[in-house]
This record gives structure tokens, C-alpha cells and sequence, in this order.
């Protein structure tokens, strides 16, 4: 799979769950571990910002922030029921135990290889191996961004792997505004996150679209994507055998 490089990396020192988003998150626990002590795993954690807001709010949870990239997991802050691994997600194999929930937060689009059939097959697998870290509750909380288009509804997501991926175009992606320019990046429709959630092996129990967010996308990127809409989707899911 293909990595950011630090300086791509640094802009996601951020947080992405808002309040909104973590009203959203925190209602799905609340309902599915009522008792408020489960085992979590944040793929893609990064800076840990997100693992603290659970700990916080759930002081007998317990975290593992899994991420590949050492400067991200680095602004870490410590805690003593957060422990840090630092490998990529194709290596799910490596961590050990089993989760009560595992969180994949904008995640899922960096998983690029050097085609698009091999991004798919890279979403497929690392979305798919996670069953094997579930515990028998377990609970997966996806949060991606849909882009659906104009005249076919998967375009979008195409033209921005394309064009993010190619590395001769990676100067002028940059400069027109792509963060990911020359490493790539794959979003998804509504549909095609949905296909993709049953294909691997587990069904939607709870789905929502927290926020009206109006995304700064430069007119250009509008035209050149042929794009209807942009949403935030959060997808809670569990195995489809489990109850
Ligand atoms: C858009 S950021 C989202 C960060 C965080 N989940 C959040 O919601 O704020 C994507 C994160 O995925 C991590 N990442 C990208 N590719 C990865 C991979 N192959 N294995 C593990 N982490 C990866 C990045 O380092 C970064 O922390």
C-alpha cells in the first residue's frame, strides 16, 4: 500500500469527529455497551484524539491506536488504558486480542495501491480481516466521506483516484488543492461503501449523515468530477451472522 509522506501527513493533526459526529458515535455505544467497558481499537488513529474522547467519557474502556505513521502517533497523548502500535492495517494479523469496537475514521480512501482494482481489493481486505478481531458484540464504526455524481455514481471517486494517484500530475494535483497529489486517494458513493460493507461480511445497524457540512471544493473540482453531492456518512456495523 502506499503511504503520505510526513509533510502530507501533518495536515491531519486535526480532529475530525466534531460534536455532532460524536453525539452520533456515542449514542451506538451507549445502546450496544450499555456497561460502558469495552475493548477499542482506533485504525488510523493517528494523534490519538479521538481515543481520548472515549476514554474520557468511558473511564472503564480500554485503547489501542493502531497507525502507520510514527509522527502522528508520536503527538500522542500518554494514558495508561492507551497503548500505541505503529505498523500499517494490511498487518492486521499482528495485534493481538480481540475488540468490542474498532473504529475506521477516514481511513478506508488512503488504502491505495498502484490501480484501482488493487485499492478495492486493499478497502475489501483490511475492511474484512477486522471480523477476526471482533469480539462476539463486536461493533465497527466507519466514518467516510460519500461523493456521488452527477451522471454516473461511482465517477467521482474514480476521476479523484486517478488524478490523485498519478505521480506525473502530482505538481499540478498539489497545486490545484489535493493533499494526497501523487500517493492517491479513493473515496466511495453511498452505494458503493454499502456494497463493499456487505461484501465483506457485515450489515449496517445504524446509519446517519451528521452534518450538513458544505464542503470547500474549488468550482473546478465540482465540473472536472461531475459531482451531485458530497456527505459525511457514518456506518455502524456488525458481523451479518451476529444478533
Ligand atoms: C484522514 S486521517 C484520519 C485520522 C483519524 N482517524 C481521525 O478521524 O481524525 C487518516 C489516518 O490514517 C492513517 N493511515 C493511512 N494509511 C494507513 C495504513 N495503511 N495503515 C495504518 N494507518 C494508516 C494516517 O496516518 C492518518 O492518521
Amino acid at each position: 500500500m502506499r503511504q503520505l509522506s510526513d509533510s502530507q501527513l501533518a495536515s491531519f493533526d486535526t480532529e475530525y469527529v466534531d460534536a455532532d459526529r460524536w453525539q452520533m458515535v456515542k449514542r451506538n455505544i451507549d445502546r450496544d455497551f450499555p456497561d460502558g467497558k469495552f475493548r477499542f481499537l482506533d485504525l488510523g488513529g493517528g494523534t490519538g484524539r479521538f481515543a481520548d474522547l472515549l476514554l474520557a467519557n468511558y473511564p472503564l474502556a480500554e485503547s489501542c491506536v493502531f497507525d502507520n505513521s510514527e509522527l502522528l502517533l508520536a503527538k500522542n497523548k500518554p494514558d495508561p488504558r492507551k497503548q500505541l502500535i505503529c505498523d500499517s492495517a494490511e498487518h492486521l494479523g499482528k495485534i493481538d486480542g480481540r475488540f468490542d469496537l474498532v473504529s475506521v475514521h477516514w481511513l478506508l480512501h488512503h488504502l491505495v495501491g498502484d490501480s484501482y482494482a488493487q485499492t478495492t481489493i486493499n478497502q475489501r481486505a483490511v475492511l474484512g480481516g477486522l471480523a477476526g478481531l471482533l469480539a462476539s458484540r463486536g461493533r465497527i464504526s466507519v466514518f467516510e466521506n460519500n461523493y456521488q455524481g452527477l451522471l454516473l455514481d461511482a465517477l467521482p471517486g474514480w476521476l479523484i483516484y486517478e488524478a490523485t494517484s498519478m505521480r506525473s500530475l502530482a505538481a499540478l494535483t498539489r497545486r490545484l488543492g489535493a493533499n494526497t497529489a501523487g500517493v492517491g486517494v479513493c473515496f466511495r458513493s453511498e452505494q458503493q461503501w454499502r456494497a463493499m460493507i456487505a461484501a465483506t461480511g457485515y450489515k449496517i445497524v445504524d446509519y446517519d449523515e451528521p452534518d450538513q457540512w458544505i464542503w470547500p471544493l474549488r468550482w473546478y473540482w465540482r465540473v472536472f468530477l461531475f459531482l451531485r453531492r458530497v456527505r459525511v456518512g457514518h456506518y455502524w456495523l456488525s458481523p451479518a451472522r451476529s444478533h
